[in-house]
């Protein structure tokens, strides 16, 4: 396809299949969760020992910094032979806030598009066991491409609630990467109890598990030790397992 042309793309695929598994995580549908869930399961798996990472390519509202607590200004990154990620402990930490800095507006087209390109080849990802991509709402073209570009290093993990609604367009996500030729597809209900799974296996889409509904979430956002002991805590790392089989 011409976007392989791009010598940015292939770098990424190479940078990228040096990990062992890196996780797409993609929604149909804003405000499910998948910002925290993608930062709590690197953040917990980084804190067991598994050397993990974070890349927020959130276009539109990056937010894992605000969950992880760390201002714009504190984001520190090495350009050396590429970008070393800021790191808290095991977890290696990227997010396009601390690329587009000056540029407050939300990026959009021919920008975004550059600079998914642009950050997914130039941060240096160092033996990663467990990598956790974290996108914008449903499926622009920039995301298009990237479903497209980058397959067969990336696994698509989907975020749902269990809600009628955003079960009808995650279905319809489904098909799409189905048609792009995803096979193994995995999903997290969250804010939920588990009602999705039988819909889900169904599907032929590997349920990993839920997460219900816990109001301490909020109050923990900004905060790493408040966050290590959240009540979901045990759903999340059972989550962490099933990412590293
Ligand atoms: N299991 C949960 N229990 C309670 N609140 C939650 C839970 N998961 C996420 N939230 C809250 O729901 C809101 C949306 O979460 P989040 O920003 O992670 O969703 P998102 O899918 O990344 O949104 P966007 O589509 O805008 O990127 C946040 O306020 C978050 O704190
Ligand atoms: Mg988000």
């Amino acid at each position: 396809m011409m976007f392989m042309s791009d010598p940015r793309l292939l770098r990424a695929l190479k940078t990228l299949s040096k990990i062992k598994r890196v996780y797409l995580v993609l929604s149909s549908k804003g405000g499910v969760g998948k910002s925290t869930i993608a930062t709590l399961i690197a953040f917990y798996a980084s804190s067991r020992g598994v050397p993990s990472g974070l890349l927020d390519l959130d276009f539109v509202n990056p937010s894992t910094h605000v969950i992880l607590g760390l201002r714009v200004e504190d984001i520190k990154y090495i350009e050396e032979k590429g970008v070393i990620p800021h790191r808290i402990g095991l977890l290696s930490y990227f997010t396009i806030v601390a690329y587009t800095r000056d540029l407050p507006l939300a990026l959009s087209g021919e920008n975004a598009r550059n600079a998914l390109r642009e950050l997914l080849s130039i941060v240096n990802w160092d033996n990663l066991e467990l990598l956790l991509i974290d996108t914008p709402p449903g499926i622009s073209d920039e995301q298009l491409e990237l479903i497209y570009a980058l397959r067969g290093v990336i696994k698509p993990l989907l975020i749902t609630t269990p809600s009628r609604l955003a079960w009808h367009s995650v279905s319809k996500l489904i098909e799409l990467l189905r048609g792009a030729g995803y096979e193994e597809l995995y999903l997290v209900e969250n804010m939920g109890n588990g009602e999705l799974r039988y819909l889900v296996e169904k599907q032929g889409v590997k349920y990993l598990g839920y997460v219900p509904y816990i109001k301490q979430i909020e109050d923990s956002i900004g905060d790493l030790n408040k966050l290590l002991q959240l009540n979901v805590r045990a759903n999340i790392d059972e989550l962490v397992s099933k990412l590293l089989v």
